[in-house]
């Protein structure tokens, strides 16, 4: 199984939409995928099961060890997508974790069991670099940052490299792409030009800034999932593509 976050320091820079169109697009491919949120702001939850509701206040108790992840993990409109919903009751995620010997060993066994059945698991991190994102960031395969070209975005990337490099533990691979992208606007032609000098390596691909993939959030449904055409479509096609080569190369 493949282990992918979804994450950046910056909120809004469309982590929970890369997500959702990521997973369905792997679930598209006879594979079983998990999209696992973890943000109680719970959008990704949101997107994937608008009558999402019996579980509510549930998710941290996955993470105080007194449910197991069965339990909670729903079906989507989507064969082969299930959901691991997320509520407001992940705002105590830290202070479950204070409660925990090993935090570490923790989230490799709650995540441990999903990847009996699943193929791919995407996680919907929330915007903050928290002990339990950065746990879970340490144990997934890829940490895939969309970044808006403007400065502050890009600090934010700089700020979370900097964290990692004064730890021991770090991700394995973290990969960037640029999101929300126009190019009739100099700095992200700059931003886009300058690519290599960022502090993560990124992506061929990057996504526009279409408002298709705003109206997305009127549809509550992943873009992939009914656009027939447009930019937006064709750039998460490309994105899924370029990121399973790099699960290949692991
Ligand atoms: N390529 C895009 N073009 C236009 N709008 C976009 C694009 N990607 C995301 N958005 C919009 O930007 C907003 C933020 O996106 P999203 O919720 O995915 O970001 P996020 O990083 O998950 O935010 P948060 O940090 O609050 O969890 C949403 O309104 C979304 O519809
Ligand atoms: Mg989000």
């Amino acid at each position: 199984m493949h282990s992918i976050a979804l994450y950046n320091l910056k909120g809004g820079v469309g982590k929970t939409t890369t997500a959702v169109n990521l997973a369905y697009l792997a679930s598209q491919q006879k594979k079983s995928t998990v999209l696992w949120d973890w943000d109680p702001q719970a959008a990704s939850t949101w997107y994937l099961s608008g009558a999402y509701g019996p579980h509510k206040n549930k998710s941290i108790q996955l993470l105080q060890q007194k449910k197991p992840v069965g339990s909670l993990e729903i079906k989507t409109p989507y064969p082969r997508l299930s959901l691991i919903p997320a509520d407001l009751s992940l705002r105590k995620a830290d202070i479950a974790l204070e409660l925990t010997k090993s935090p570490r060993r923790l989230f490799h066994r709650l995540i441990e069991p999903i990847s009996e059945y699943a193929s791919f698991v995407f996680h919907d991190c929330p915007p903050s670099l928290s002990p339990s994102v950065e746990y879970l960031l340490c144990c997934s395969d890829i940490v895939l940052v969309p970044v808006i070209p403007s400065p502050l975005s890009i600090r934010a990337v700089d700020e979370v490299v900097a964290f990692f490099n004064s730890k021991n533990k770090k991700p394995k691979k973290m990969l960037g792409f640029f999101n929300q992208v126009d190019l009739r606007r100099g700095i992200h032609k700059d931003a886009l030009a300058n690519a290599d000098k960022l502090a993560i390596n990124m992506l061929e691909t990057w996504v526009p800034y279409n408002s298709a993939a705003e109206k997305m959030s009127k549809k509550q449904a992943p873009l992939v999932s009914y656009a027939k055409s447009g930019s937006a479509l064709a750039a998460y096609n490309k994105l899924w593509k370029e990121l399973k080569t790099e699960l290949k190369a692991l």
